[in-house]
């Protein structure tokens, strides 16, 4: 365990063995590692502290810049530096001390003494809200899902990382693997910084006609390298994925402006790659082209459309197929922020047609249609080469109002459940987003759940949950002007509601456990709901997390609950005593 062997480490009247500390004055400290034996340079962080610049110097050649909160007052916890790649070399950290921190002469912070070497990092859950069935990072800050793709029965999922702490900076590509979208396996760093810059958000196709030329079947994945500047680069891989080599020739799309987060696909009407990539502070989406995903030529802009009132990031292009006709349309994901319906980042959709050169929205600019209305929910982006065709998506559930203040510690943020889209009719004959948990998702469930039917009366009817990990799906019907709540509660009078008053559904998290480190956080969420008169609603509980889901996908909205023990109860109570639910089933979700 790392406590254990750094208190060791810390017992020492000098600096951690096998590391010389240097303070050379000028906010500049240079820590040289003496003992590469060890598999971990452990960092002492505290996520208050502001960031130093930490400039790995291998055989006197610097990398690029790590900016890690060193540990001023206090340690939070440690993050690990792998010393493997650098055997045999000659290893010493330039370190640019960030503000506050002191010179080591008058008083000694606590990272220079707590700073330790070790063969031991723990990856052992100590989280009481990670949630179970979702993919996490095993440590370190998460935030967009990247260059998902499926291939030989295998899900790719890569992930915008900070392994160096658990806020944002520092941007890698983590990479996780998953066989059923419900447990996952992590690998290393896929893509790390470079000269170009930290390695932004971006996709990832297997290029089964090599028209890159960088081999058969090479996963390229093409991303946002952001320095002083943003650009388009790309990188290959040659062993599934796993590991990639940056293109000589980046980056492959610059402009005179901020543009970022590419989502390449294979059109398979032109026979040519595209990409779509967003301007974000002209709300815009531009279109290219490319025969060999090295060339890259413009071919339009869409934008003044939908809501434009922050701005667009991590675009996607997707076809989504009505599943009465079998018709397709093309679908464009636009994530923005803040200006989502509850405030803050959420995801908005244009259903339309696209040739290869230009979207052609369906709807008039003014018009503004979301996949999700919960709070959190965003950078929504797809999966390449799903099977069977499917358009399936996953979304980062958080939200930047206060995603790095979320009561988590040694990681920080979950994605979503996988989910399938499909197109809905609207009243109108237009066609809207529907949004479904992939089917994947319905393994979890227990063979024989807990079934009811009942009239919900003022007083309410309640029911045991069967844990913290379950699914509630619910058929009900009430009168016109009645409304119905469905109310999770644990022991310690925590809370959170959905109410149905026959338009909407509005969920409302303001007791329903900590939301204090955020006053934007309690904010209540509203879906419009479905015309059916027997409505239908599933909802997925997975420790910190609720998805909440129409039963055709009529609407989705996802929001974060942090109860301080786990809701255990659920009561459904009508105002007028007449909501009739025609079946409440209760499973218990588990990994097989
Ligand atoms: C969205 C985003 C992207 C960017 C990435 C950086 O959450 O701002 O636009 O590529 O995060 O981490």
């Amino acid at each position: 365990m790392i406590l254990a062997v750094c208190a060791i480490v810390m017992s020492l009247p000098v600096f951690a063995q096998g590391l010389r500390v240097d303070d050379l004055g000028n906010r500049n400290v240079i820590v040289r590692i003496d003992d590469l034996s060890k598999k971990f340079l452990l960092l002492p962080i505290q996520e208050d502290a502001p960031e130093s610049g930490v400039y790995v110097t291998v055989d006197g050649v610097a990398e690029p810049c790590r900016n890690v909160r060193l540990a001023i007052d206090r340690v939070d916890y440690m993050v690990p530096l792998e010393l493997a790649p650098y055997q045999g070399k000659v290893v010493a950290l330039d370190i640019h001390v960030g503000e506050g921190h002191r010179r080591t002469d008058v008083i000694k912070d606590v990272c220079w003494d707590k700073m330790c070497l070790s063969d031991d990092y723990s990856l052992e859950n100590v989280e009481k809200y990670r949630p179970v069935f979702h993919h996490t990072p095993q440590y370190g800050w998460m935030n967009d899902p990247n260059g998902m793709f499926y291939h030989e029965g295998v899900w790719h999922l890569y992930y915008q990382f900070n392994p160096y702490g658990s806020m944002w900076g520092n941007m890698h590509w983590g990479h996780s693997t998953s066989t059923d979208l419900l447990t996952w396996e992590h690998h290393p760093v896929a893509i790390a910084p470079d000269q170009w810059g930290t390695i932004f958000s971006g996709s990832a196709v297997v290029d089964k006609n090599n028209t890159s030329g960088f081999g058969e079947n090479a996963v390229v994945a093409m991303y946002t390298s952001c320095s002083l500047t943003q650009k388009q680069s790309i990188a290959y891989s040659n062993d599934g994925g796993l590991t990639f080599t940056k293109y000589e020739g980046n980056p492959v799309v610059t402009a005179p402006q901020e543009c970022r987060d590419p989502k390449v696909f294979w059109n398979e009407e032109t026979g040519c790659w595209n990409c779509v990539l967003v301007s974000p502070l002209e709300y815009e989406a531009w279109f290219y082209s490319s025969p060999d995903l090295k060339h890259w030529t413009k071919e339009s802009e869409f934008g003044a459309h939908g809501n434009t009132s922050a701005i667009w990031e991590c675009p996607d292009m997707i076809k989504v197929t009505d599943p009465e006709t079998g018709k397709t349309k093309w679908v464009l994901l636009v994530n923005i922020n803040p200006g989502g319906p509850a405030g803050g980042s959420a995801t908005q959709y244009f259903v339309g047609d696209f040739d290869g050169k230009t979207f052609v929205c369906d709807t008039a600019p003014e018009v503004v249609n979301w996949l999700d209305y919960g709070k959190d929910h965003y950078a929504t982006v797809s999966w390449s080469d799903a099977p069977e065709g499917r358009a399936m998506v996953i979304a980062w559930m958080s939200n930047w109002q206060y995603a790095t203040q979320l009561p988590t510690r040694q990681f920080r943020s979950a994605n979503s459940l996988a989910r399938d889209l499909t197109l809905l009719k609207n009243a109108d004959g237009s066609y809207r987003v529907g949004v479904l948990p992939s089917k994947e998702v319905e393994a979890l469930r227990n063979a024989k759940p807990f079934t009811t039917s009942f009239t919900a009366g003022k007083t309410g009817r309640s029911f045991s949950l069967p844990s913290a990990l379950c699914e509630i799906d619910m058929t009900f019907s009430c009168p016109k002007g009645s409304q119905v709540t469905f109310r999770l509660s644990n022991s310690e009078g925590e809370y959170t509601d959905l109410v149905y008053d026959g338009t909407s559904y509005t969920f409302d998290r303001t007791a329903s456990g900590i939301i204090d480190f955020n006053n934007d956080f309690a904010v209540p969420t509203v879906a419009p709901a479905s015309a059916d008169k027997v409505q239908h609603v599933r909802m997925i509980l997975d420790v910190s997390s609720i998805e909440m889901f129409d039963g055709k996908g009529w609407w989705a909205m996802t929001n974060l609950v942090f109860p301080n023990t786990p809701y255990d109860k659920i009561e459904v109570i009508s105002n007028n005593g007449n909501c009739r639910v025609k079946s409440l089933k209760l499973y218990n979700l588990t990994q097989n």
